[in-house]
């Protein structure tokens, strides 16, 4: 296939995940520029990135800043442009976006939509049922004996979900859902769903209706605290590739997973194009169950999976926009990848924002990647919960937790806070 030269790409989003992906997209000697809309204080002064202060949500601005531009193509990175139809808002323009349309999407968009689903094309996932009357909810929670699991139907940032070790607990979360407005809209619906026993892992693939190419395997670490303790985030830290995730158990995830839900969505005349992320339990078997569907790459585990990879990300995304992705493959460095989120103090719950970062320029072997920052005549501060991701490769994750802990101790904001212990896991694996 004859290259495409000069290609010009807008990535939608302001995120680690963003700021990674852009990264990978500018190493691409085809890629002339990306452009971040709106970006962050990273992407803002990364060589060729440049940000474009459009809202996520604006697709009118979006498509007009594509056309003007002549943006070959479009990649999403957040949930709710995806669940609000973007891909739609571009496709009315023949504008090239990689993104799953917004029925796609409601496997994330809707906890509800997504476990029925499963349970139409027996896919492997927790028994559930889903509710708008908190008594029957309760009265199922129970049926499931504990710990049980209650989840806001909608988005939530990764945070409408309650593990309950007890059922005052679970009725707890059940009223504060429905009753209480916690999630507003994305609460109005629960399902309650068994606790499922095993390691976590994220696998992500890259699908353009029909054919698949699944990236390196990923952890993250979703609770605040170290030990896995404490609410839920987005995500305090991930890395690559996720020991728990074998060769056979990644052979079986394809097989048992990814294939059926890609034919499944087929067959209700849904072709599935864009990222899809797949949070899985694997059991001590090595079985593998959906704990949740994403419609777009993971937050922190697109840093260190961007950091293995090895094609061309530009060339992979546009032949999964023209399907045609069977034409290529993704090569992953043999290497492992870790990364670490530096988050202001009082995430996930209320934060203040507005504090100086220093340090930056003396981080080494590490690759620092900006979420919530904001860069205004010159001086960088902090913008979000989440402010930076620090990643680094090495020949084990033990390593490359070194690496990255290292480069931490350089970096300085008020109300800094990060996990210690990221990688824990994959750490007392390669031990062993
Ligand atoms: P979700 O937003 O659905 O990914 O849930 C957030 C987190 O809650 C997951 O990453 C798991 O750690 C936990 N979780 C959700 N559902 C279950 C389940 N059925 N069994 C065990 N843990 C779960
Ligand atoms: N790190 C989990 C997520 O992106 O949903």
């Amino acid at each position: 296939m004859e290259r495409v030269k000069n290609v010009k790409i807008l990535v939608v989003g302001s995120g680690g995940r963003e700021h990674a992906l852009a990264w990978k997209f500018a190493q691409s000697e085809n890629v002339s520029v990306v452009y971040v809309a709106p970006g962050n204080g990273g992407t803002a002064t990364a060589a060729k990135l440049e940000n474009v202060d459009i809202d996520p949500m604006d697709f009118d601005a979006l498509c007009s800043f594509a056309k003007a531009h002549q943006i070959e193509l479009t990649v999403v990175g957040p949930e709710g442009p995806l669940v609000a139809g973007i891909q739609a808002a571009f496709a009315r323009f023949g504008l090239a976006c990689l993104a799953p349309s917004a029925d796609a999407a409601q496997l994330e968009g809707s906890k509800t939509f997504s476990k029925e689903f499963l349970a139409r094309h027996n896919i492997p996932t927790a028994r559930f049922s889903s509710f708008t009357d908190p008594s029957a909810a309760k009265t199922f929670a129970q049926e499931l004996g504990l710990p049980v699991v209650i989840k806001a139907d909608g988005l939530a940032a990764g945070k409408g979900v309650v593990v309950a070790q007890s059922l005052a607990a679970a009725e707890a979360a059940i009223d504060d859902m429905l009753l209480g407005n916690a999630f507003g809209r994305a609460g109005a619906r629960v399902v309650v769903e068994a606790f499922l026993v095993g390691e976590e892992a994220s696998f992500i693939v890259l699908a353009d209706g029909t054919d698949f190419h699944a990236f390196a395997t990923s952890q993250d670490h979703k609770a605040i605290f170290n030990g896995d303790q404490g609410p839920n985030t987005g995500g305090m830290g991930a890395y690559s590739p996720a020991p728990v995730v074998t060769q056979a158990v990644s052979e079986r995830i394809c097989e048992q997973i990814i294939a059926p839900t890609l034919q499944g969505l087929l067959s209700e005349g849904i072709h599935y194009t864009g990222f899809l992320y797949a949070g899985l339990m694997i059991d001590a078997l090595g079985a593998p169950s959906v704990i949740e569907f994403n419609c777009r790459f993971g937050d922190p585990e697109t840093q260190p999976i961007m950091m293995r990879l090895e094609s061309d990300l530009a060339e992979v995304c546009l032949a999964a926009v023209e399907h045609r992705l069977a034409e290529e493959t993704l090569a992953f460095s043999p290497k492992a990848a870790l990364a670490v989120v530096l988050a202001s103090a009082g995430y996930p719950g209320d934060y203040e924002v507005g504090a100086p970062i220093s340090g930056l320029s003396e981080v080494q072997d590490a690759v620092v990647f900006h979420a919530g920052t904001r860069l205004l005549d010159g001086v960088l501060t902090t913008n979000g919960g989440r402010v930076l991701t620090v990643a680094a490769t090495a020949d084990s994750v033990e390593q490359a937790q070194r690496l990255v802990y290292q480069a931490v101790k350089a970096i300085q904001f008020e109300g800094q806070y990060h996990r210690d212990d990221i990688g824990y896991r994959a750490i007392d694996r390669e031990a062993r």
